[in-house]
C-alpha cells in the first residue's frame, strides 16, 4: 500500500538561520520517520543548502523546493533549474501552488512544462490543484480540478506516473483555518485517482500519493488521514512549528 507523505510547504518563511532552528526542533522531537510515513520539507530556495545540511541526520525526511523553471541553466534572471535543485539535494518540487497561479501568473501550460522538466530532471513534482470558493459554491470543483490534473499531466509518460504526487488544496481552505471536511477531501481525492487511472492505468493510479492541503492541523489530521484516498498532507502554517508538524507525523503513524 501507499506510504503517507507528510510534507511541509514553508512558503516564504524561514531564511537559513530559522531553517536550521526549525529542523533542529523537528530532529529533537522526531528523530527518524516512522515506518510507512515519508517526510518532506520545502523551505524557500535560499534555505535549501542549510536544510540539506540539517537533514543529514534526520532519517526519512526528504528535501523539496517550492518551484523550478522549465529550461536548462541560462539567461533566466531570478529562476532556479532542476540541475541546481539536484545539486543541493532536492528530491521533490512543489509545482502549481495556487499562490503561484494567483500572484505569479502560472498557468496550466507552465505548470505542465515544469512537471515535464522536473520528471526529466529526476525530481518528483508535487502538483497542486484545487478549486476557488466561487467554483465550489457553483458546484464546479470536480470540473475544475479534473481539468487542472489533466492539463498538468499532458505528455507525461506512463513511467512518470509513479514519480509524482498530487496535492489537492481547495483554495478556500488555505490559511483560513477552515479545512475541507474529511468527506469533501475523500470525494475529491477519489475523483483525482480516477482521472489518473484514465490517463495512465489503475495500477499506476493506485501508487500515486494524493495528499490534502488546506488548514491541516493536529486537531483535524486524524480524520482527514483516515480517508482511503488521502495519503498525507501538504501543510503550510502547521509545518512552521516543530511540535505541530511532528504531531501530524505521529498521527499518520
Ligand atoms: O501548500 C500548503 C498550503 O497551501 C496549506 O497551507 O497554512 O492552510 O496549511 P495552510
Amino acid at each position: 500500500m501507499r506510504n503517507f507523505l507528510i510534507a511541509g510547504n514553508w512558503k516564504m518563511n524561514c531564511g537559513p538561520a530559522e531553517t536550521r532552528e526549525l529542523l533542529k526542533g523537528i530532529k529533537e522531537q522526531q528523530g527518524a520517520m516512522p515506518d510507512g510515513v515519508d517526510g518532506l520539507v520545502c523551505p524557500p530556495a535560499i534555505s535549501l543548502t542549510a536544510a540539506a545540511d540539517e537533514l543529514q541526520d534526520i532519517t526519512g525526511i526528504a528535501l523539496g523546493a517550492q518551484n523550478v523553471f522549465y529550461e536548462d541553466n541560462g539567461s533566466f534572471t531570478g529562476e532556479v533549474s532542476t540541475t541546481m535543485l539536484n545539486e543541493v539535494g532536492c528530491a521533490y518540487v512543489i509545482l502549481g501552488h495556487s499562490e503561484r497561479r494567483q500572484y505569479f501568473g502560472e498557468s496550466d501550460t507552465t505548470v505542465n512544462a515544469k512537471v515535464l522538466k522536473a520528471l526529466d530532471g529526476g525530481l518528483r513534482p508535487v502538483i497542486c490543484v484545487g478549486e476557488s470558493l466561487k467554483q465550489r459554491k457553483a458546484d464546479k470543483q470536480e470540473l475544475n480540478v479534473r481539468k487542472q490534473v489533466q492539463a498538468a499531466l499532458v505528455d507525461v509518460e506512463d513511467g512518470g506516473a509513479t514519480n509524482l504526487v498530487i496535492a489537492y488544496e481547495p483554495i478556500w481552505a488555505i490559511g483560513t483555518g477552515e479545512s475541507a471536511t474529511p468527506e469533501q477531501a475523500q470525494e475529491m481525492h477519489e475523483m483525482i485517482r480516477s482521472v489518473l487511472a484514465d490517463l495512465f492505468d489503475e495500477d499506476a493510479a493506485d501508487q500515486v500519493q494524493i495528499v490534502y492541503g488546506g488548514s491541516m492541523k493536529p486537531h483535524n489530521a486524524e480524520e482527514l488521514l483516515k480517508q482511503s484516498d488521502v495519503d498525507g498532507g501538504l501543510i503550510g502554517g502547521a509545518s512552521l512549528k516543530a511540535d505541530s508538524f511532528t504531531d501530524i507525523i505521529q498521527i499518520a503513524e
